[in-house]
């Protein structure tokens, strides 16, 4: 059930805690957060995992190199917790590899991350990122959950590309200790992460986030709780427009991504990120979007993008999408 927006004001209003909401000044020196919690190991959360865990570890790290004593990477099933592990395994590896990292660091961060399905090893975290799947329903059970049994001061964060994020800090039943924390695919190389807050969110909570997002070497932006905050709102239309140009067969894949490539600058053309996010990402975007914001022309769902996610050509992670993908190397366009 999606929750309309004055509903959502009032029940959060009701659950604040009667505090002041000055802002505090020193919250922002270190990190209150030893244990932290990431629920999802899919794409964006084993790289969540990895950063958090190598800011924890690493000699090298310009942040105090004790972010995190442990950092607990949750899965709902024993193979995706399998699939998420083999990801950060194989990064490491590579970057070992190259000599980016020691092999010190490397045994180091990984001896951070404990692994698990058992949810109850969440319960006394101070700090859970959620990372599933784009799904309303399924992210407000899981904060739903989550607010009954983690202890009354962890603070809870969406990695939401596009949903309210006020929507699942009511379910949460603790609005002024969530934030929306967004990070950027592949999170391992991407600087940026936005920080949302919600009327509701804690002005201390905010800035012991953005302090948080520092010390694990990222920059933080501080954004409302807007429909895609501020990198998506932008992006995500763009993604649209150039799916629909090859729908209208006005220009082929290739030469669409290499016109904003060559043209407009971008690391990679907006088909090729398109498939590098998953299809399915994308079309839970918009599709959200558009339900929620029927009367914006710059949301809407070109037929392409449907017609590739019901055949589960999603892009990278299942080897198909606008391009042939063999594991994380993109071949030839899709004719
Ligand atoms: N994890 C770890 N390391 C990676 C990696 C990954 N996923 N991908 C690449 N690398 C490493 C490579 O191994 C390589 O290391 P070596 O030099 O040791 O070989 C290094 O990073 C550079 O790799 P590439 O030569 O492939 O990289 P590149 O220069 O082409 O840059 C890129 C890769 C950073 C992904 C670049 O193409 C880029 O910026 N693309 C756009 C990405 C983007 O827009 N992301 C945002 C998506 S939107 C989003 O995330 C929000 C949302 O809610 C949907
Ligand atoms: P993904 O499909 O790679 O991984 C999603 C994870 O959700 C899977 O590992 C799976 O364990 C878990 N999951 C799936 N169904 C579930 C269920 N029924 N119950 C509990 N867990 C379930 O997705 P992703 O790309 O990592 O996206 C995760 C979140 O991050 C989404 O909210 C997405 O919008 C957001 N995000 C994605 C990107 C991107 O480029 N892909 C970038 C920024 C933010």
């Amino acid at each position: 059930m999606i929750i309309s927006s004055s509903l959502v004001r009032r029940v959060a209003a009701s659950l604040l805690p009667q505090r002041t909401r000055s802002h505090s000044s020193a919250s922002t020196v270190g990190t209150p957060f030893d244990k932290l919690g990431v629920i999802g190991l899919g794409l964006m959360g084993h790289g969540i995992v990895q950063v958090a865990a190598t800011a924890s570890s690493s000699s090298s790290s310009s942040s105090s190199s004790n972010v995190h004593s442990e950092v607990i990477a949750y899965e709902s099933n024993a193979s995706y917790l399998d699939g998420g592990r083999d990801r950060i395994l194989s990064s490491v590896e590579r970057l070992v590899s190259r000599g980016k990292l020691t092999s010190n660091d490397a045994e180091s961060l990984l001896s951070k991350i404990t692994y698990t399905t058992d949810r109850d090893a969440l319960d006394d975290a101070d700090l859970i990122i959620e990372a599933i799947v784009e799904d309303v329903e399924l992210k407000n059970d899981l904060f739903k959950d989550l607010g009954s049994r983690c202890k009354s001061s962890a603070i809870f964060a969406s990695n939401t590309s596009s949903l309210c994020v006020t929507n699942m800090a009511i379910a949460s039943g603790r609005p002024d200790k969530f934030v929306g924390i967004h990070f950027f695919n592949p999170v391992q190389l991407m600087r940026l992460v936005e920080v949302v807050r919600t009327e509701y969110t804690d002005p201390t909570v905010f800035e012991d986030v953005m302090g948080w997002v520092g010390h694990i070497g990222k920059v933080g932006v501080s954004c409302r709780d807007t429909p895609g905050f501020i990198v998506n709102r932008l992006l995500v239309p763009n993604l649209m427009q150039a799916m629909s140009l090859v729908e209208r067969g006005d220009a082929s894949i290739g030469d669409v991504d290499l016109s904003m490539q060559l043209g407009a600058g971008h690391p990679m053309g907006p088909l090729h990120l398109a498939d590098y996010i998953g299809l399915d990402t994308c079309s839970f975007i918009v599709e959200g979007w558009v339900k929620d914001f029927p009367n914006d022309a710059s949301f809407y769902v070109p037929a392409i993008l449907k017609q590739k996610v019901e055949r589960n050509e999603l892009g990278r992670k299942t080897g198909k999408g606008f391009y042939h993908w063999d594991g994380d190397k993109r071949g030839d366009p899709v004719e």
